[in-house]
C-alpha cells in the first residue's frame, strides 16, 4: 500500500533502523528493489528526481511506481519526489499522487545557486502547508552537500570551494537545524554530514571517519522528532567497478560511503539513507558483462534481467544492512 514517509519513518525510529531510498527511472529498476523487498519483507520508498521525469515522463514513472504497489499489496510503499527544485514542482507532485515530496530550498530554483536561509525556510514552510493539508510529508535539506576530506569535493554549487569554507562550515549546523524545523514543520530533514552525490566521493579509501557521527548525535538531539535524511549514501563497491572495468567501461580510482559508516549513521539517528549510484553502477556491469558475454544476442531482455538481477542484490544488501528487513 501506498504509506507517507511520516509513517514509514516513525516506525523505523520507533524500532531503531533505517531506510534505503533508491531513486527509479524505469521499469527493471522498481522491479529490482520490489523484487527484494519482497524477498527481504522490507517496507519501500522509491523517489523521483526531476531527471527521472525528464527521462520516462511524469505518467510513466508514477504508473510504474504504482504497478509495484498494485502487484505488492502487502508492502508499504513511499512514493517520493527526490529535491524538488520549487514549490510548483512539489505542488505538481502532490497532485499527481506522491505520498511525499523533497522541498530542496538550500538551492535556489535553478536547482544550482546555494540560496539564503529566509527563502529555504519560507519555500519549504509554503509547501509544509500544502502537504501537510493532504496527508503528505514534506523533507526539507539544509546545509551545504560535500566531501569533508576534499573540503567541498563536488558540491552542490559545482564549484568546489576547498580553503573557502572550513569542515565546520560544509556540516549542517544544530541550532540552525532546530530554527528551522520550528519555523518549517519538515518532516524530515536532510542534512550535511560529508557525502557528496555521485560516484566521485573520495579519492582515497575510507579507513573510517567519513561521516561526520558526533554532528549527527548533536543534530538528532536537538530535533528528535524530525527524520534526519542523509543523502549521497551509495557505497560505491568495487566489485562493480571492476566488472565495468574488466568489459570495457572507463571508471577511475574513487569510493563511496562504507555501509559499515552508515550503520553507525543510524544508531545515531539517520532514517532515509538516499541511494542511486550503487544501482547505476551494478546495472552498467551486467550490462556491459552480458553483452561482452554473449555477443549474438540482440534481446535487451536478456541483459536486462541481469541488470535487474544486479541491482536487487544490491538492495537485498541494503535492506539487510539497515536493519529494515523483516519490518514490512
Ligand atoms: O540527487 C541525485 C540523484 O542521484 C538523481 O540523479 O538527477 O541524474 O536523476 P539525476
Ligand atoms: P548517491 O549518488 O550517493 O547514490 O546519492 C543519491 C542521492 O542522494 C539522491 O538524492
Ligand atoms: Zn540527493
Amino acid at each position: 500500500a501506498l504509506v507517507s514517509l511520516r509513517q514509514l519513518l516513525d516506525h523505523a525510529a520507533e524500532n531503531g533502523y533505517g531506510l534505503p531510498a533508491f531513486n527509479v527511472n524505469n521499469l527493471e529498476q522498481i522491479q529490482a528493489i520490489m523484487q527484494a523487498a519482497d524477498e527481504c519483507n522490507s517496507p519501500v520508498i522509491m523517489q523521483g528526481s526531476a531527471g527521472a521525469r525528464k527521462y520516462a515522463g511524469e505518467a510513466f514513472l508514477r504508473h510504474l511506481i504504482e504497478a509495484a504497489v498494485e502487484s505488492y499489496p502487502h508492502i508499504p510503499i513511499v512514493m517520493h519526489q527526490d529535491h524538488g527544485a520549487s514549490p510548483s514542482v512539489c505542488v505538481n507532485a502532490i497532485r499527481s499522487g506522491f505520498s511525499s515530496v523533497m522541498m530542496d530550498g538550500s538551492l535556489q530554483a535553478d536547482a544550482k545557486t546555494p540560496s539564503t536561509y529566509e527563502y529555504n525556510v519560507n519555500v519549504t514552510a509554503d509547501v509544509v502547508n500544502i502537504a501537510h493539508s493532504v496527508g503528505v510529508s514534506v523533507e526539507g535539506e539544509l546545509g551545504c552537500l560535500g566531501s569533508l576530506e576534499s573540503g567541498m569535493g563536488e558540491a552542490e554549487d559545482g564549484h568546489g570551494a576547498e580553503g573557502v569554507l572550513s569542515h565546520d562550515q560544509l556540516l549542517t549546523d544544530p541550532e540552525e537545524a532546530a530554527d528551522f524545523v520550528r519555523k518549517t514543520g519538515v518532516d524530515a530533514l536532510a542534512i550535511a554530514i560529508g557525502t557528496s552525490h555521485g560516484a566521485y566521493k573520495f579519492t582515497r579509501k575510507p579507513t573510517g571517519d567519513i561521516l561526520a557521527i558526533e554532528r549527527i548525535k548533536q543534530i538528532h538531539a536537538r530535533i528528535p522528532n524530525t527524520h534526519l535524511v542523509m543523502h549521497g549514501s551509495s557505497s560505491v563497491p568495487q566489485e562493480w567497478l571492476e566488472i565495468i572495468r574488466q568489459f570495457g567501461g572507463d571508471i577511475k580510482e574513487t569510493y563511496g560511503v562504507p555501509v559499515e559508516e552508515i550503520q553507525q549513521g543510524i544508531k545515531y539517528g539517520v532514517r532515509k539513507v538516499n541511494i542511486d549510484t550503487d544501482i547505476r553502477l551494478a546495472m552498467t556491469g551486467a550490462i556491459r558483462r552480458s553483452l561482452e558475454k554473449d555477443k549474438s544476442n540482440f534481446d535487451p531482455r536478456k541483459f536486462l534481467k541481469e541488470a535487474t538481477a544486479a541491482a536487487k542484490d544490491i538492495c537485498k544488501a541494503r535492506f539487510e544492512a539497515f536493519g529494515c528487513a523483516g519490518q514490512a
